[in-house]
């Protein structure tokens, strides 16, 4: 039986290869994408789900548009990573997968509300309208399968010293979500760091000659140039990509071993917001409220990555300027 999944999704580089990978692997089927403000405006990021669904000859799969802006917070974006169009490197023509007109939290609530114990939900982004709709309908929380996400660290952050970028930009819903009681695993920098896009990767995906190999090339050569403009790729290694490693877990729970923790999200600290602190040892004295993930079979991700990029087949010649 394949899973369920819903995307919560910013795309965003990595973003974009989630949504390949969750449409390419057999394990999954992706029944809808929802979007949210993160690496670039709700607008850009809502825009760069059309385009990578154009390319991929994926119109089946519904898109919704959510929240624009954090629930407390002022808005930040990343476009030092992403650049100003949220998806930059490949050069896109106009999307003909369109968008739907209810709102991603309406959605969300009326899904989960339907049919959420068939639905494991996968936010990658920040997670501002899974709050939202656990806001407006806690009773999520007891009907959804389970919520896998890519977020936080526990070792540390990659926007601030303690806070990865999809907790940062939304602590206040990050705690909600992480304090709502319901299955939840947390994809975090300690585990994605693992599943780094090596020349030889990139090198595989261009032979494939597709559009979509195009384009996935593309994007890997610009967030590549972009992780090394930050420091934060070594010399010779290519940039970490986050958010498929949450659809990964989904797909094959194998590749990724995980521990359980109770995880808080940090709204307070001077220095730390955003920050998951994660506690492995219960110290804290709160029961455990996440798996955490810790180690990626690294080879056994990039072969089911393959595997699915190989799925979309030859140039259709749709999206792509
Ligand atoms: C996360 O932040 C975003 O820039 C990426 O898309 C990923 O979801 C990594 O910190
Ligand atoms: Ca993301």
């Amino acid at each position: 039986m394949r899973k369920r999944i819903i995307l919560d999704c910013d795309p965003g580089h990595d973003d974009a290869i989630a949504i390949l990978l969750a449409r390419g692997c057999p394990e999954i089927e992706l029944v809808a994408i929802t979007t949210v403000a993160g690496n670039q405006t709700l607008d850009k990021t809502t825009l760069n789900a059309r385009r990578v669904c154009t390319v991929a000859g994926i119109h089946d799969v519904p898109i919704f548009a959510g929240s624009w802006r954090p629930l407390k917070r002022p808005q930040i974006t990343a476009p030092e990573i992403h650049g100003t169009s949220g998806l930059d490197g490949p050069a896109f023509g106009e999307p003909t997968v369109g968008v739907q007109d209810e709102n991603a939290v309406d959605y969300l609530v009326r899904t989960l509300m339907a049919e959420g114990e068939g639905i494991t939900l996968v936010p990658v982004g920040p997670l501002t309208n899974v709050a939202a709709a656990l806001r407006r309908e806690p009773r999520i929380a007891e009907r959804t399968r389970e919520v896998v996400l890519m977020g936080g660290a526990y070792t540390r952050g990659n926007r601030t010293p303690a806070a990865e970028f999809n907790m940062l930009a939304d602590p206040e819903a990050a705690a909600i979500v992480f304090g709502a009681g319901w299955p939840l695993t947390m994809i975090g920098l300690d585990l994605t760091h693992q599943a780094v896009a090596s020349g030889e990767v990139v090198q595989k995906i261009r032979a494939m000659g597709t559009d979509v190999s195009r384009m996935v090339t593309g994007l890997l050569e610009f967030y590549g140039a972009s992780y090394r403009r930050s420091g934060v790729a070594g010399a010779g290694l290519g940039p970490p990509v986050h958010d498929p490693c949450a659809v990964a877990r989904v797909a094959r729970p194998d590749l990724i071993a995980v521990q359980d923790a109770f995880v808080a999200v940090e709204t307070r600290g001077e220095w730390t917001s955003g920050m998951t602190v994660t506690d492995f040892r219960g110290s804290l004295g709160h029961p455990h409220n996440a798996k955490v993930a810790t180690t990626l079979d690294a080879e056994g991700f990039w072969d089911l990555m393959l595997t699915a990029l190989q799925t979309f087949g030859g140039p259709a010649g749709e999206g792509l300027g």
